[in-house]
């Protein structure tokens, strides 16, 4: 090897050096702030998660006929084709009626410590009883879920199998378990996860630049964990108010749950993960570039302008949160039989 050869491979490994422990110091911090995906479908409070009840429940997730048109499945506004949202601006539900808030994705959500953007919901099985009832959204009732699926002999088949030795496994209780376990399934491993684990080279520059940012800044402050938000509660406009085009006066968060004054306008940090899919962003769904909604974070959460450069950076770090989509074979559902009720369209 001739000198200078010698000499340019040695530049190479030290500056191959100096990256890794670059790299390992970034990780050191970002891991004080954030957790990587566990690596196995996480347990539920009282509800064993087995392979009959992820299938009822994924089943369950995907029949219309859970509202009382016979049109709308939970894939409706959580399309696990796109990014498990509906990316509209706000979710088309019943009778085509515009419900009040964006649809946030379902990939990740058993990681949120509560459900909603206001937290309304303790947990996944809370959650799903919901949008079945919600008039703008299933406009079912529970009884009329149950009718429906003990008129089908393939659905009692199912609930037995999955909650083996009860008494009436067909239950509005036991439907939204086995949607909790389906969806517990639905996680999506990314690039910042093989990141925290050791992999140094699973960011490139500007996103490694853009995490950097990203705690820097302030962000973390809100966005941890390992949804990187779904684990707090803020106002939206900590530092300054957005304007009503973007926060509409008349949703104030968490002060329709506790009726606290200080919960005006207080909102979950919304989970971050695949938040490159899921645009219109916030609540209200009115802002449609990642890069404005982090500048919007900037001015309202942190009091604080961030330039283009920068902007471009922590998005693309937050396009490393992006990750590989669970495979969905679509279900086969049970047949209807002559007693399973009518679909009904009248607004209600
Ligand atoms: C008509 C559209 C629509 C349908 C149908 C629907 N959802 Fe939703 N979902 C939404 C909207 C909108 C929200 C946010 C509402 C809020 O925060 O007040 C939401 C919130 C959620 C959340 C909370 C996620 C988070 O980050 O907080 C989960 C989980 C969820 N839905 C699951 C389901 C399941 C399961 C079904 C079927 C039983 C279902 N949804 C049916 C629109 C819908
Ligand atoms: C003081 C807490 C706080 C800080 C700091 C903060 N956020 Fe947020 N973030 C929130 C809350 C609360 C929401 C939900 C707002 C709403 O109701 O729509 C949110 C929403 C978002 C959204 C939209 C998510 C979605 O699903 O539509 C993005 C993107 C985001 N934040 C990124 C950032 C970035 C980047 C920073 C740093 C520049 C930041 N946030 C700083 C609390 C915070």
């Amino acid at each position: 090897m001739t000198p200078s050869l010698k000499f340019l491979l040695g530049t190479i490994s030290a500056l191959a050096f100096a990256q890794g422990v670059a790299a390992s110091e970034l990780r050191e911090r970002a891991q004080e702030l954030f957790s990587p995906l566990p690596s196995t479908i996480p347990a539920l409070n009282d509800n064993v998660i087995t392979d009959e009840k992820i299938d009822l429940g994924k089943a369950l997730f995907f029949d219309p006929r859970m509202s009382a048109s016979g049109v709308f499945s939970c894939n409706s506004c959580h399309n696990l084709a796109t990014g498990g949202d509906d990316n509209m601006e706000t979710s088309i539900g019943h009778a085509w009626q515009k419900g009040p808030r964006n649809s946030p994705t379902v990939l990740n959500a058993v990681f949120n410590e509560a459900q909603f953007w206001d937290g309304r919901a303790a947990d996944l099985a809370e959650q799903a009883k919901g949008p079945v009832q919600a008039g703008v959204e299933m406009a079912n009732t529970p009884d009329n879920v149950v009718a429906t699926l003990t008129s089908m002999p393939q659905y009692i088949d199912w609930f037995t199998a999955s909650f083996p030795g009860e008494q009436s496994p067909v239950s509005f209780d036991n439907f939204a378990k086995a949607i909790e376990a389906y969806e517990a399934t639905l996680i999506t491993p990314s690039p910042f996860d093989a990141f925290l684990n050791g992999d140094d080279a699973a960011l490139n520059d500007d996103q490694t630049a853009g995490l950097a940012l990203f705690m820097d800044k302030g962000c973390s402050s809100c966005h941890n964990g390992i949804n990187l938000g779904g684990n707090g509660y803020f106002p939206f406009g900590l530092i300054e108010k957005p304007g009503a085009d973007v926060l509409p006066p008349d949703d104030r968060g968490r002060f329709a749950v506790t009726e606290t004054a200080d919960d005006s306008y207080v909102f979950r940090a919304a989970p971050l993960r695949n938040i490159d899919q899921t645009a219109p962003y916030f609540h209200s769904g009115k802002v449609w570039d990642l890069k404005v909604a982090v500048q919007i974070m900037g001015t309202s959460q942190l009091g604080e302008e961030i330039n283009d450069a920068e902007a471009d950076q922590i998005v693309a770090f937050l396009g490393a949160l992006t990750g590989k989509m669970p495979e969905v074979t679509y279900p086969v559902l049970p047949t209807e039989t002559l007693t399973t009720p009518r679909p009904t369209g009248e607004v209600q």
